[in-house]
């Protein structure tokens, strides 16, 4: 059920380029862009503050079921909207996973009427669940976890992985470690406590061996691939390298555009992650990829743990931090920073989601798409207080870090969910559409 709302006097953030405007948002609906004669609904003032079509983060961990006591549905979709994240894809690496049809209906009904942020739940593969990956619907895509981290999650074997590229009719998506490496290099490190060593053990060969296997199995089987949290030069350049035959799409994430290897020293354990954070080597190298276009979107991977689990010595604390809060401000921060250009933070963390993933009438400011808006203050420069966050998790990585560019409103189909700190009774986040393109090219180019 949508609302009625007109923001006037705007900087709007169209997909052809940046206006001053008004925008209008009927039963949910946007019905006008630019000078808008009739408004409709409740009228905001919104001179001074840029208006970005959602934002869609197309990677979260929200551990419900299973591990609630991190996140959940509803916690989750708090910060997300809090974040000015509109619609989020979440991961199936819960307790138990979501590797059936049962599993992600359950999801959907838990999230119905509690998230504050539209939702879609991807699928996990499993050796032997090639059955109901066949057979998915109305999920964003299959999860292959091809190496090991958080969760029970995997399948490295190439016949299973064989079985599930030949029989996937939506998008496959891949965490892309090679388990074998993986393996190989964990045992030349027994007992070591440095989390310095994670980006070392788990190295940019790890990452790369995985994303040229799955990118040899998407070409083969003619399928769509996304390979998540991309970390590394190398993946970079073999990406790029390769022709664009519209199969294989890739995100990157703020933590490694903004923290490298340096940061281990202060963070130890928090920082650490799958795929980790690496040298400023290849945090140039992935924004570049972004720059021109190798890199389609960005993602948060927000995996939380609380400060106890992560308190735990390198080797036995667990690996993620929580983001799905702060991807706008850090990437407000990197335009104001002169990194990138507002038009490219609505292509990366929009546009180009939504086209990847076929999101039915999301990531585009226009007219008959739906009502979705990030509405943000570039002006605002605040510090990052883990005590405001809204997520379980208590903790994150940007603490203290001063960021200019903050959202100040937050719109479901045309209803403000998220407003000046604030939640508005009675207003959730609905089942998100898939209708997945066959092909999505590259956009290269500079977002203008
Ligand atoms: O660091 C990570 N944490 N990488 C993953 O792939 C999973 C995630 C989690 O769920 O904790």
């Amino acid at each position: 059920m949508g609302g009625d709302i007109t923001l006037r006097g705007a900087e709007l953030v169209l997909p052809t380029g940046v206006i001053d405007g008004d925008i209008a948002i009927r039963d949910g609906r946007i019905v006008a862009i630019g000078h808008v004669d009739q408004p409709v609904g409740e009228i905001v003032d919104a001179r001074g503050l840029t208006v970005l079509p959602g934002v869609i983060d197309p990677q979260v961990h929200f551990r419900e079921p299973g591990a609630e006591h991190k996140e959940d549905l509803e916690s989750g979709g708090r910060a997300a909207a809090a974040g000015g994240v509109t619609a989020f894809l979440e991961m199936p690496n819960t307790r138990p996973p979501t590797i059936d049809a049962a599993a992600v209906a359950d999801k959907i009904a838990r999230a119905t009427g509690r998230s504050r942020a539209h939702f879609g739940f991807f699928l996990g593969a499993t050796p032997d669940n090639v059955a109901e990956t066949a057979a998915a619907s109305g999920v964003p895509g299959i999860k292959i976890f091809m190496g090991s981290s958080t969760g029970t999650l995997l399948v490295h074997e190439q016949d299973a992985l064989e079985r599930h590229f030949a029989a996937a009719r939506v998008p496959l998506v891949v965490h892309a470690e090679d388990e074998l490496r993986l393996r190989a290099r964990s045992g030349l490190y027994p007992g070591v406590d440095d989390p310095g060593l994670h980006p070392i053990i788990r190295d940019p060969q790890t990452a790369l061996i995985a994303t040229r296997r799955a990118v040899d199995l998407a070409v083969r089987h003619q399928k769509r691939l996304h390979v998540l949290h991309l970390s590394s030069a190398d993946e970079v350049a073999f990406l790029r390298d390769r022709p664009d035959d519209g199969l294989v799409t890739t995100e990157t994430l703020p933590q490694y555009l903004w923290l490298d290897a340096s940061w281990y020293a202060r963070l130890g354990t928090h920082l650490q992650m799958n795929p980790p954070v690496r040298d400023l080597r290849h945090q140039r190298a992935l924004w570049a990829g972004l720059l021109d276009g190798t890199i389609q979107c960005i993602a948060t991977d927000h995996a939380p743990h609380t400060l106890d689990e992560k308190a735990q010595p390198y080797g036995k604390a667990p690996s993620g931090m929580p983001g799905v809060e702060l991807s706008v401000p850090l990437m407000l921060h990197a335009v104001h920073d002169g990194r990138c250009s507002i038009r490219h933070v609505a292509r990366w963390m929009s546009e180009a989601p939504a086209r990847i993933y076929g999101l039915v009438g999301k990531g585009r400011l226009a007219l008959g798409a739906d009502g979705d808006l990030t509405v943000v203050d570039r002006r605002v420069s605040r510090s990052v207080r883990a005590d405001a966050l809204q997520s379980r998790a208590g903790w994150s990585p940007f603490e203290g870090w001063t960021l200019r560019g903050w959202p100040v409103m937050t719109v479901l189909l045309g209803r403000p969910v998220f407003r000046d700190g604030a939640f508005a009774d009675g207003v959730f986040g609905e089942p998100l559409r898939f209708d997945p393109p066959a092909r999505c090219p590259r956009q290269p180019g500079a977002a203008t």
